[in-house]
């Protein structure tokens, strides 16, 4: 049987070297976000970047939810991607992190496609009515199981979930005894997994993400 490669930090770099490259913006943003030292760990890696990016190219999405923003580089890196009448609801309940946000969205001329709403999601997503094409879910885990029906409810027919965190440091595979996150992380992997609604798959980049295709 095939089995996928172990990447080495050298390979890892190697595949950045030679992938999409990055608006000057988004390398703003990393670097800001690196500056904040272990924080840093909050946004999503560079190679997930370029994969919603060339997921929205591919599947010519025009409306995107997006559900835990922080500093803005999911955000950015799927807006960069849209056309430009497209449109990202991006949600997070951070007014601190959310005005970094809105001001890299500026800076990059992308703020015309980005509407954000500060306060819990699960209000937000109470409140929103309209539908979209892709649902990008990077927030408090407790609330995933939540963020995700709620997610189906607001999707259209064959439009995308994706999740981050589902392999979480890689914890969610180990036998031993597991803290609150890991245990809920797997009670919603193993709830996704049994989901007849969805097609998905889980992708090693990042910190795992599945990508679910709704029925
Ligand atoms: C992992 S970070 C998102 C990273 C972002 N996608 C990126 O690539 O930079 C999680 C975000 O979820 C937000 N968050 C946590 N709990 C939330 C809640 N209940 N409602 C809305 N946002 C929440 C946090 O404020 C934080 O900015």
């Amino acid at each position: 049987m095939g089995s996928d490669l172990n990447i080495t930090q050298e390979l890892q770099d190697y595949i950045l070297e030679h992938g999409h490259n990055l608006h000057p913006v988004q390398k703003e943003i990393i670097e800001y976000n690196t500056s904040l030292g272990d924080i840093k760990r909050m946004q999503i890696s560079i190679s997930q970047t370029q994969l919603l990016h060339l997921i929205i190219k591919v599947s010519n999405i025009k409306k995107v939810l997006e559900i835990g923003t922080f500093t803005g580089l999911s955000t950015l890196s799927m807006s960069l991607a849209l056309p430009d009448d497209g449109k990202i609801i991006a949600l997070d309940k951070n007014e601190q992190t959310n005005k970094v946000a809105i001001n890299f969205f500026k800076k990059a001329k992308q703020d015309h496609k980005i509407t954000t709403l500060i306060k819990p999601a699960l209000e937000s997503l109470v409140e929103i009515k309209e539908k979209f094409e892709l649902i990008f879910i990077d927030a408090d885990k407790g609330n995933y199981k939540e963020y995700y029906e709620r997610s189906l409810s607001l999707l259209e027919t064959s439009g995308l979930i994706i999740i981050d965190n589902v392999l979480w440091y890689g914890e969610v595979a180990k036998k031993n005894e597991h803290d609150k996150i890991t245990k809920t992380i797997k009670n919603f992997n193993e709830f996704v997994s049994n989901d007849k609604r969805v097609e998905k798959t889980i992708i090693p980049l990042g910190d795992g993400m599945t990508i679910c295709r709704k029925l």
